[in-house]
């Protein structure tokens, strides 16, 4: 995952924050809106929402505007890499930390809602599990974990570029030891001791197939983090020459603008249970 970190970190930041804008923009419409899922009652002002690994904070600060003003909750974001964190945080606080750590004493049941998405990956080399349960240290009795990833080891049907993605993408998840974390995240939530544990799974359509105002951003979300993806599996053992790992970026943009493909994503969420 280092290597992951450090080639968009060599790029600057600019093109990774584009790349999650897009793919929250992907996100955002095949919700319809609806980022939190989970069901806590977010017209009671003062709820306590800490997103782990947020990058920009692009997800808290939607959930934010997404609410009336009246509504006034706390927003906590956090991540490894503090470079990412917007240079005005306008009421949200920032912190830096790997979620791979125990969290601050003061924050430790404290929480309605820890949010996690696109990050357990991270966990490597800990395992995804143990992240979640670090995870529900964080929420107060009653409050919920919600966790979103994309599904790379059941994949829909796609095209030869898009499979041999997905393909890639299992090899160094298996090679990094985080495994198919995605279609685990309800049986995790529910070994981490959380209840009424719900999952939901949404295909959604990239490139070609995407309705038109999605087509350019689902491209550039899906295939802009293949260069570092690959250069995660080329320290693992995989089934793929160097230079077809070299070229897999190139040929999932061509198919998906020429043909389209789908993604799943998996949301699970699930509450601690009242003191
Ligand atoms: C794919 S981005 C997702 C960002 C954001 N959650 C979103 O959906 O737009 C993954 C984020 O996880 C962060 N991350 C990776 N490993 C981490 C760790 N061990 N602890 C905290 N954050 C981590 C990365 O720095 C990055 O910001």
């Amino acid at each position: 995952m280092d290597n992951f970190m450090n080639m968009t970190k060599d790029a600057g930041h600019t093109p990774e924050l584009q790349r999650l804008t897009d793919l929250h923009a992907v996100f955002h419409d095949a919700l319809n809106g609806k980022l939190i899922l989970a069901p806590l009652n977010l017209e009671e002002p003062g709820k306590r929402i800490l997103e782990a690994g947020t990058a920009d904070g692009l997800w808290l600060r939607n959930v934010r505007s997404s609410l009336p003003s009246a509504a006034s909750h706390q927003y906590f974001g956090s991540d490894i890499e503090a470079e990412l964190f917007p240079a005005q945080p306008d009421g949200i606080t920032y912190f830096q930390r790997s979620f791979n750590d125990p969290w601050p004493v003061n924050l430790k049941n404290t929480m309605d809602l820890v949010h996690l998405r696109g990050s357990l990956a991270g966990s490597s080399p800990n395992r995804p599990h143990d992240v979640i349960e670090n995870l529900t240290t964080l929420v107060r009795p009653g409050g919920w974990v919600q966790l979103q990833e994309m599904n790379a080891f059941s994949t829909p049907e796609n095209g030869p570029a898009m499979t041999d993605f997905a393909r890639m993408v299992r090899e160094a998840w298996t090679g990094i030891k985080v495994g198919d974390f995605a279609n685990e995240l309800k049986d995790m939530l529910e070994q981490a001791g959380l209840q009424n544990v719900q999952e939901r799974r949404v295909l959604i359509e990239i490139g070609k197939t995407a309705k038109p105002e999605m087509r350019a951003s689902s491209v550039n979300g899906v295939t802009s983090p293949i260069k570092p993806l690959s250069s995660i599996a080329k320290t693992v053992p995989s089934s793929f020459t160097e230079d077809q790992l070299d070229n897999m970026q190139a040929r999932v943009r061509e198919e998906l603008e020429n043909e389209g493909g789908k993604i799943e994503i998996i949301i699970a969420y699930g509450q601690r249970a009242q003191g």
